[in-house]
């Protein structure tokens, strides 16, 4: 199974998104199974956040993993830029361990850029590691702009992942701020990366990328994760609230593509050839 390094752990390449679960009592208990299915499956990784379903996805992961060896799992969490700062970060994180049923989280991150001086809230979250609350802690949506202003600043050589949308349908970061980012040893998190459920089916119904999953005995969503995670470097956070596309999901990371395959896949899905937007969901 691939495999990345964050922080000091090393964890497999693919994870479990979890936005939007836990919102309705009717689909909990497929929800939970997928993600218990998930981690039996050799996924280690959740990715929540305070904001999803205002604490619904966190009681959800906490349900989930009750019973679990903590050390087995590498949690992340995120803080919502209204609450980034030196005086409301901590209740903040308090209130998500306690939803999630844990005390500490393996990476905190801070959800996207706000109101609160970006140095206010690296000092925060680096003094929130020293306390062992969490284990590292990194950013979300943030381009290279943000990426150069946050190395300016004191403690920055600290930040352990940058989690933005990434998948074949959007590779805009691919230009310049990927390659900013393998330099520095910063590991990307991809969210978003089959593309939301590729509703118009631009990615899992293209001709090239199921010839590709023929080759592997695999399906589309498959193939799309294992381009995702194809450098070492990418963790991808696929969302399933059924059990069994998780468990496919995670499986992917086992699923290595050829040169000639990623080269197909180029033609298809070009790379950007100038700087684009940053894409956010
Ligand atoms: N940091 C940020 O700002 C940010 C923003 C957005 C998302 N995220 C994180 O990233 C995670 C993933 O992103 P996302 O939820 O936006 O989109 P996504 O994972 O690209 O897509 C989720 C959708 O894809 C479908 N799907 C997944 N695997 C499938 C499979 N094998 N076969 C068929 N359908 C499949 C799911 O439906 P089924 O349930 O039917 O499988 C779901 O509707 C989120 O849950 C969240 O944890 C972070």
């Amino acid at each position: 199974m691939r495999e990345l390094n964050i922080g000091d752990s090393t964890v497999p390449a693919i994870g479990l998104g979890t936005w939007h679960m836990g919102d309705s009592a009717s689909t909990r208990a497929e929800e939970i199974k997928a993600i218990q299915d998930g981690i039996a499956a050799g996924a280690r990784v959740i990715d929540t956040a305070e904001m999803y379903g205002n604490g619904r996805s966190e009681s959800l992961v906490g349900e989930a993993i009750k019973g679990m060896q903590r050390d087995d799992l590498f949690i992340i969490d995120k803080v919502l830029p209204s609450n980034a700062s030196a005086s409301k970060m901590e209740h903040s994180l308090d209130t998500s361990l306690k939803l999630v049923g844990t005390d500490y989280f393996d990476l905190y991150l801070y959800h996207w850029r706000g109101a609160v001086p970006l140095s206010e809230t690296i000092e925060t979250l680096q003094q929130l590691q020293q306390k062992g609350k969490i284990k590292h802690w990194g950013v979300s949506n943030f381009d290279i702009a943000d990426m150069e202003e946050l190395m300016d600043l004191p403690h920055s050589n600290q930040v352990a992942a940058n989690e933005d949308l990434y998948n074949l349908g959007s590779r805009g970061i691919e230009y310049s701020l990927l390659p900013w980012m393998r330099q520095r040893h910063i590991p990307l998190i991809a969210y978003t990366p089959v593309a939301a459920g590729d509703a118009r089916g631009r990615l899992t119904h293209d001709p090239v990328v199921n010839q590709i999953a023929d080759n592997h005995s695999a399906t589309a969503w498959q193939i799309i994760l294992a381009w995702a995670i194809r450098d070492g470097n990418t963790l991808a956070i696929p969302q399933s609230s059924d059990p069994k596309h998780t468990v496919d999901n995670v499986l992917a990371a086992n699923i290595t593509l050829t040169d000639n395959e990623l080269a197909q896949l180029d033609v298809q899905f070009p790379k950007p050839t100038s700087k684009q937007p940053l894409d956010m969901r």
